[in-house]
Formats: C-alpha cells, structure tokens, sequence
C-alpha cells in the first residue's frame, strides 16, 4: 500500500508493542482507597462522545484532521475508554484552568507528542471556546497561551530527548549522554516527555552521522540498546535535576502502529485501511516488543516520581482511529491518530492522574 506518512519524519515501521501497568489510587470515600489500573479494560460505545466537534477546533495540523480530509465512517469517535474498576472523568478544561494558572505544561518528544499536544488544546478550547489564546511558533517549540488564565501549553520538539550536535570535521552526532534542553523542560509544572521511533531509522532517514556513546564516537550501534542509553540519560536527569515536588513528569508509553492485521486476528489484513470498529473485549492477540520493557526496567530504577502513561493497550484495541489515507499528507498513516479521537483519552488519564479526587469507582 504505497506511501507511508512521515510527519516529523516519523515512519510507519513495522513493529507490535505492549503493554505495561500503572496504577492510580481511587478515593471511594474519606477513609479508604482503591486501586484502579486505569489501563486495563475496553473501549465502550457510546453516543455521548466525541468530547468536542473537531471542526471547531483551530489546533488540528493536516495531519491528524480526518474529518476534513473525508474519514468516511466516523464511529471511531464514539467510544468511551472504561477501565476495569473506575470511571474516568470527563475532561473538564475550565477546571484545569482555573486550577492551572499561571503555570506551564509542555509535551516533549517526536510527531506523538504532537498528536497528544494537539488533542490536548483542543479539549482545552471547548471548554472556553471564546477565551483569548496566543499562538508562538519558534525554532523547536509551538507555545498556545490561554491568555485569560496565563496557562502555557508547550510542545518542546524532539526526537531523541537526547541530543544532536554538528561537530566539525565529524559531521551530525547523537549525543546519547547529553541533554542540554533540560534546563529549559525543567521549568515547567508538568512534563510529558514520549520518545522511541526515531532510534529506529537508519540510512537517508536518519538525522545524524555517528553515535557517540560513553566518550566513544561510532559510525552506528544497536538501535535498542541506542534507546536504553538515551533514556537512562533523561532518567538520569529527571533523578538529580527535576524538583518532583513542582514539577510533575509524565512518560507517554509507546503508542501501537496497525499495519498487520496478524496482530488482532486478520492475517491477510496490512494495515487500517478499512478498520472501523476497535478490537473487542480487553485483550490484544499480539506478543512483547521491546521498547515496552525498556521504558519499564528503565524508570523502575529511578528515584523520582515518573507517571508512566502507559497507553500501548489501549492504543492496540484501537485499529479505527487512525487517520488511513484521510490526511492532509496523502500518505498511508497507521502510526498517527486522528483528532479528536484516541488521544483524547491519554489526556483523560491525564486529567485523571492531575485531580484524582476526579475518578470515581465503578462499584
Ligand atoms: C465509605 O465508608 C463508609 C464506612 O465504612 C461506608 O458506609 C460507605 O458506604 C463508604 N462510601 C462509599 C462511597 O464507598
Ligand atoms: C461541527 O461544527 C461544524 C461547524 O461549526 C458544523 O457544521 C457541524 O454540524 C458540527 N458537527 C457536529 C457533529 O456537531
Ligand atoms: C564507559 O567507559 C569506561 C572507560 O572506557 C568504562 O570503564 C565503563 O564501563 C563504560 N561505561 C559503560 C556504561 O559502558
Ligand atoms: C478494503 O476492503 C475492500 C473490500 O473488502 C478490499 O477490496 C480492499 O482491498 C481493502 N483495502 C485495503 C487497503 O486493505
């Protein structure tokens, strides 16, 4: 099937992800308190969604806005994420803003972290759709200033989290033991940081000459073991330079790709072409990959407070909400999503994990 979109130049490679867990604690009253694994359970019609009419809102990039590229069948905007044990609240933006003010969150990593920042604003703008907002576009960040409120919103672009510098007489080197952007990122209150497919690109698709690794400067090394060293870099940072007391950090789990149909059952299927309808129930047939386990053991070491957004099942379940052919793009994008859709459910969980007294048990 052709094409493949790249947006940032994030490819569509082939790979199947899993999962992992995280667990919020859910107050069912004054004494006692429930665990509930927001990322177990099942996608739910239901009529009430979308949360907003995407039509309306002025964040989407031709990329993720399926519908004004003509997504033919629209049901993938209607379902619900219901965890096993609790109910997510409805994202409530006046709430957050009001609760937000005066403070920055910033989304930070590759064409993912776009899809959720988009996602993110526009939840945002239903809830005040006449307040005033700010538009900054720079060299690497977009800041959206809901002006009313003094509430930043930041998307900080990179690929790698780690860095990549020109260095003379050698060429463009991944840094993987340097992050010199940290001293912006820390600033703000939250953090939401997501990275993994560009370590996977190699020859013209790759952005950089060498690796250095370690004080070694190589022509390449194993991609796998590259990402492991890149965010033992982050995770490092995060332990000796973030003040977790006032600034919240967030992974975003690796999001799940649809492009072989084996994965939820449909062998001669080869991509999401003409999905519509999530899979059924809470299981996803396919097996481990590794940059799940990775993210995992790697923040399972650190000694800050790291939330991991742990959205790679419940991205799996969801072979509908892909923008397809239906981008501004004229690709094939099984690796994105469209909006309003799926991402605004890793901005519920969000929400969720930002306001806890917000979730109710299911009981
Ligand atoms: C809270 O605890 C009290 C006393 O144990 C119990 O009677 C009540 O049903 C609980 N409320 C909820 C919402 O679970
Ligand atoms: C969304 O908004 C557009 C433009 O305001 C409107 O034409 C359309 O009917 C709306 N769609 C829904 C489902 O409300
Ligand atoms: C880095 O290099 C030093 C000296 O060359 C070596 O002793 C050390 O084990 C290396 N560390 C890692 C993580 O590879
Ligand atoms: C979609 O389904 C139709 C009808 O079954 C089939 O002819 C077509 O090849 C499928 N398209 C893709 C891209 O899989």
């Amino acid at each position: 099937m052709g094409k493949v979109v790249e947006i940032f130049g994030v490819v569509a490679i082939f790979v199947s992800f899993f999962l992992l867990e995280a667990n919020a604690e859910v107050v069912t009253n004054n004494t006692k308190k429930k665990s509930c694994d927001l990322f177990e359970g099942s996608w739910i019609f239901d009529n009430s969604y979308p949360l907003y009419n995407s039509t309306a809102c002025p964040f989407i990039r031709k990329e993720f806005d399926c519908i004004k590229y003509g997504k033919p069948n629209l049901e993938y905007l209607k379902y619900r994420w219901q965890p096993k044990d609790c109910v997510l609240p409805r994202f409530d933006g006046k709430n957050f803003l009001r609760r937000f003010r005066g403070k920055k969150i910033m989304y930070i990593g590759d064409s993912l972290s776009l899809n959720n920042f988009e996602s993110f604003l526009c939840l945002l703008h239903v809830a005040v759709p006449k307040a005033k907002f700010k538009q900054e576009i720079k060299k690497q960040t977009v800041t959206v200033t809901f002006e009313d409120y003094g509430v930043e919103v930041i998307l900080f672009h990179s690929n790698y989290l780690v860095d990549i510098e020109v260095q003379p007489n050698v060429g463009r080197v991944l840094k993987l033991n340097s992050m010199k952007y940290g001293r912006i990122w820390k600033n703000a209150d939250v953090l939401i940081f997501n990275t993994w497919l560009w370590y996977l690109r190699s020859d013209s698709k790759q952005p950089w000459d060498f690796v250095e690794n370690n004080g070694t400067i190589s022509k390449d090394m194993d991609r796998v073991a590259a990402f492991r060293v890149g965010l033992n870099t982050w995770a490092k940072w995060v332990d000796t330079d973030v003040d977790t007391k006032k600034t919240k950090v967030y992974f975003q789990g690796v999001a799940a790709m649809h492009y072989h149909g084996s994965e939820w059952g449909e062998p001669k299927v080869k991509n999401c072409f003409n999905e519509t309808t999530p899979v059924k129930g809470s299981t996803y047939p396919s097996g481990l990959a590794i940059p799940v386990n990775i993210v995992k053991q790697v923040l399972r070491k650190m000694s800050k407070p790291v939330y991991l957004l742990d959205i790679t099942k419940l991205t799996q379940l969801r072979k509908d909400g892909h923008p397809s052919i239906y981008n501004g793009l004229h690709g094939f994008d099984c690796t994105h999503w469209c909006i309003g859709g799926v991402p605004d459910t890793w901005n519920q969980i969000l929400y969720a994990s930002l306001f806890p007294s917000s979730l109710k048990h299911s009981m």
